[in-house]
């Protein structure tokens, strides 16, 4: 059919123009009536829209160039009319196409139905849930901050001064271009989850009990233990008279609820620029009860959480914004957690990398 010439137009008048395009559209219908293989759509395609032979660029050429100029808009409309026709029934001789395969029909009843599994919690976001929701029954709110912190909030305010050692011990990833600003508004990724401690306090005169879960960033090269992203939660507590007693009471209860009533704590002195004293937590191991085992190294005890009574420094620097926080008036216990290391003991993880290799192998193990 595509080398059938095309006829002459016999006038430009409307009717005599309906007519011509008419007939064509007819030929159009026709030679589209069987588009069951990617073959004869090809076949189509060339036939009305091939660039050298189409018949669309044949009937240009007859009608449409040497048209008078009065008739030319008649005539290219209905011409575009036609081409869209045309378009239309290669797309949906395209759309009957399913996976490669081709079909008369779209839809195929003995096609297998698509399996859409639930998604399920990530080991690390349910431990993250499961740590929320025991402060959360204590009586504790939920923050957030950012990830993106000034060395003021990260450090400075954190009682870490420019040049301490103890910054030595969170190797930083600094945000670029930062030099000609004074120290303090430098940005920095956030090392740690405390500087949310004074976010908070600046927002909120006392009370206030809160944690604060959320990722944190270090430059720290990566092994089994170690990624340079990883999850704290902290948790910060101020009121008039709260003691190192109720610091203990609250993480023995806490570390109970997480591993089992049988769990004991420790309390060892520490070193934390923002608390005085400040301890480290160890709880007696959850898989020997304590004899000894792989899982403690054989000592019956595992490190979890820093912890201690927020230093008067730290109060004084949020008294800047919030007077509120007078040290000689109130005080408060802090604590730091890393999330990771805890879901790694709890769901025996041994490598920290699973936890972000977004590997369903890997996952589905937890759903
Ligand atoms: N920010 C500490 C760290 O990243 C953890 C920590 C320790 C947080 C003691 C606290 C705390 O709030 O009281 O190593």
């Amino acid at each position: 059919m595509s080398e059938d010439a095309i006829p002459q137009l016999s006038g430009y008048s409307e009717a005599e123009l309906d007519r011509a395009f008419a007939a064509i559209s007819r030929e159009v219908a026709a030679s589209a009536a069987g588009l069951q293989t990617p073959e004869a759509v090809e076949q189509f395609r060339l036939q009305w829209v091939g660039r050298k032979q189409g018949r669309l660029k044949a009937i240009s050429d007859a009608w449409l160039k040497s048209a008078p100029a009065s008739a030319k808009k008649l005539i290219g409309q209905r011409f575009n009319t036609l081409k869209a026709e045309i378009e239309q029934r290669l797309d949906a001789a395209d759309s009957t196409k399913h996976d490669g395969a081709f079909h008369a029909d779209a839809i195929d009843i003995t096609f297998p139905g698509g399996r859409r599994n639930p998604g399920s919690e990530h080991p690390l976001i349910k431990t993250l849930n499961e740590l929320v929701a025991i402060f959360q029954r204590m009586g504790y709110s939920v923050g957030v901050g950012p990830e993106v912190e000034t060395d003021y909030y990260n450090f400075e305010s954190l009682n870490f001064p420019p040049g301490h050692p103890a910054r030595d011990t969170q190797d930083t990833l600094v945000v670029a271009n930062q030099d000609r600003k004074p120290l303090r508004d430098r940005l920095i990724m956030r090392t740690h989850t405390s500087p949310v401690q004074i976010h908070t306090m600046e927002q909120q005169p006392p009370p206030v009990r809160i944690v604060i879960p959320g990722k944190v960033h270090r430059n720290d090269a990566a092994d089994a233990t170690h990624s340079p992203i990883f999850h704290q939660l902290e948790g910060l507590c101020v009121d008039d008279n709260i003691t190192f007693s109720d610091l203990k009471g609250t993480l023995d209860h806490a570390m109970k609820e997480l591993f089992g009533s049988s769990v004991k704590t420790r309390f060892f002195p520490s070193f934390f620029p923002f608390t005085e004293p400040s301890a480290d937590v160890q709880i007696s191991c959850p898989f020997c009860g304590g004899k000894g085992c792989r899982k403690c190294k054989y000592s019956g005890w595992i490190e979890l959480l820093g912890c201690g009574m927020v230093d008067p420094s730290v109060f004084g620097f949020v008294a800047q914004k919030q007077p509120a926080y007078d040290p000689k008036m109130i005080s408060g216990f802090a604590f730091g957690m890393g999330i990771d290391r805890i879901a790694m003991m709890k769901y025996g993880i041994t490598d920290i990398s699973l936890m972000y290799s977004g590997d369903l192998r890997f996952l589905e193990q937890f759903a």
